[in-house]
C-alpha cells in the first residue's frame, strides 16, 4: 500500500526547485562534429553503457508495482539504456514479490536492512551492481521509519567489504556533501548518485500521508547542482551518478558537464508510463538519445568525457 502510496503521491507533487536552470551550457555557432560523429556512451563502475542516461530506482513489489517493473524491463531492452529497480524491501518478506523482482539488473535495499540479507540479495537477483539507498529524512518524517541510524555506516562497511558487486551509494532526493563522499572513497565504494533536492521529495510525500505533518523538513539537503559541485573534486576517484529532477536532455547534459558519468530519471519516466504508456516513454527515450546527441554538437563534445567543465554559472 504504501508503495501504491509514493507512486500516487509522487505524481502528483510538484517540482519547486530547479538548481540546474542556474547553469547555461557552452554553445558553439560553428558546431565541428555531426550526428555520426558523437559518442554517447560512458562507463559506470567498470562497465561501458552506450547512453548517459537511466531509469533509476522507483518501485518493486505488489502486483501493480510489479507490472511497472516488467514495463521497464522491456522498455530498457528495446532501448539500450540501463534500468534499476527500486527496493528489494517488500521481496525480503513476501516470496511473490522476491519472484518477481527483476535479475540480472541491480538490487536496491536501505542501510536499515541487515548485512547478511543484503549480501544474499545480490545472489537472489543475479544482480550486477548494489544500489544502497539512503533516505534519513524520510525515515524521521515517518514515525513507523527506522530510527537506529546509529548502524547505517556500519552496515555500507560490511556490505562493501563483502559485496561480490560495484556498490552505489545512493541518496533519494537530498543529495550529498563532501563528508559524504569521503566516507564513501573511504569505503572504496564504486559509484555515489547524490539524488539531490529539485525533483521527487520524500519528505513532502511523506507529510502527504499523515495530519501530523513537519513541513520545515521538506527543505533540509542539497540540490543536484550543489551536490555536484560538492563532488566535483573527487571525479576522478569515485563513479558520480547525478539524479533528482531531472526533466530533459539539457537537465542530463549539465549533470554529464557538471562531472557526472551518467544521470538517474526516476519521476519524469514514471509519469509517462503510468500517464501515456509504454509506447510513449520509448518514444521519449528515442528523443532523448537524439537530443542529447545535438546538445553534445552544440557543445564541440564528441565525447561524454568531453563535456567535462563545458558550463557555466549564471549570476
Ligand atoms: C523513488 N526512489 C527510490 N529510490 C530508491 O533508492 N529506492 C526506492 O525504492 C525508491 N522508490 C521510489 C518510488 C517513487 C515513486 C519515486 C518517484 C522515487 C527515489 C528515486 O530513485 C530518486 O532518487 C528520486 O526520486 C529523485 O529523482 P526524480 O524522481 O526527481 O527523478
Amino acid at each position: 500500500m504504501r508503495k501504491k502510496d509514493h507512486i500516487r503521491l509522487a505524481l502528483q507533487d510538484k517540482t519547486t526547485v530547479t538548481s540546474l536552470d542556474n547553469y547555461a551550457i557552452d554553445y558553439n555557432s560553428i558546431p565541428r562534429f555531426g550526428l555520426a560523429d558523437i559518442d554517447t556512451s560512458t562507463t559506470v563502475c567498470g562497465t561501458k553503457w552506450d547512453f548517459p542516461f537511466f531509469i533509476n530506482a522507483i518501485t518493486a513489489g505488489g502486483e501493480d508495482c510489479n507490472k511497472i517493473n516488467n514495463d521497464f524491463v522491456e522498455i530498457s531492452k528495446i532501448t539500450g539504456i540501463e534500468f534499476f529497480p527500486g527496493s528489494y524491501s517488500p521481496a525480503l518478506k513476501n516470496e511473490e514479490d522476491a519472484k518477481a523482482y527483476p535479475k540480472g539488473y541491480s538490487v536496491n535495499l536501505g542501510l536499515d536492512k541487515e548485512p547478511s540479507l543484503i549480501l544474499k540479495a545480490i545472489t537472489d537477483t543475479n544482480a550486477r551492481y548494489l544500489q544502497m539507498h539512503t533516505n534519513p529524512l524520510q525515515e524521521i518524517v515517518m514515525p513507523e521509519g527506522d530510527h537506529n541510524f546509529e548502524s547505517w555506516f556500519t552496515t555500507l562497511q560490511e556490505v562493501s567489504e563483502n559485496s561480490t558487486i560495484p556498490v552505489i551509494l545512493k541518496e533519494t532526493g537530498f543529495g550529498m556533501n563532501e563528508e559524504t563522499i569521503k566516507l564513501a572513497l573511504d569505503l572504496k565504494l564504486a559509484a555515489v548518485d547524490v539524488s539531490g533536492m529539485g525533483g521527487t521529495n520524500f519528505a513532502r510525500i511523506e507529510n502527504g500521508r499523515r495530519d501530523n505533518k513537519s513541513v520545515y523538513l521538506e527543505n533540509i539537503g542539497y540540490t543536484t547542482a550543489e551536490s555536484l559541485e560538492n563532488v566535483y573534486p573527487y571525479r576522478d576517484k569515485i563513479d558520480i551518478i547525478a539524479s533528482g529532477g531531472i526533466r530533459n536532455p539539457l537537465d542530463v547534459v549539465k549533470c554529464l558537464a557538471l562531472g557526472a558519468k551518467a544521470v538517474g530519471v526516476s519521476k519524469i519516466f514514471l509519469d509517462i508510463l503510468v500517464n501515456d504508456g509504454k509506447d510513449a516513454l520509448i518514444a521519449e527515450i528515442e528523443k532523448w538519445k537524439k537530443e542529447i546527441k545535438f546538445l553534445m554538437i552544440l557543445m564541440n563534445a564528441k565525447t561524454i568525457q568531453e563535456l567535462d567543465g563545458k558550463i557555466r554559472k549564471l549570476n
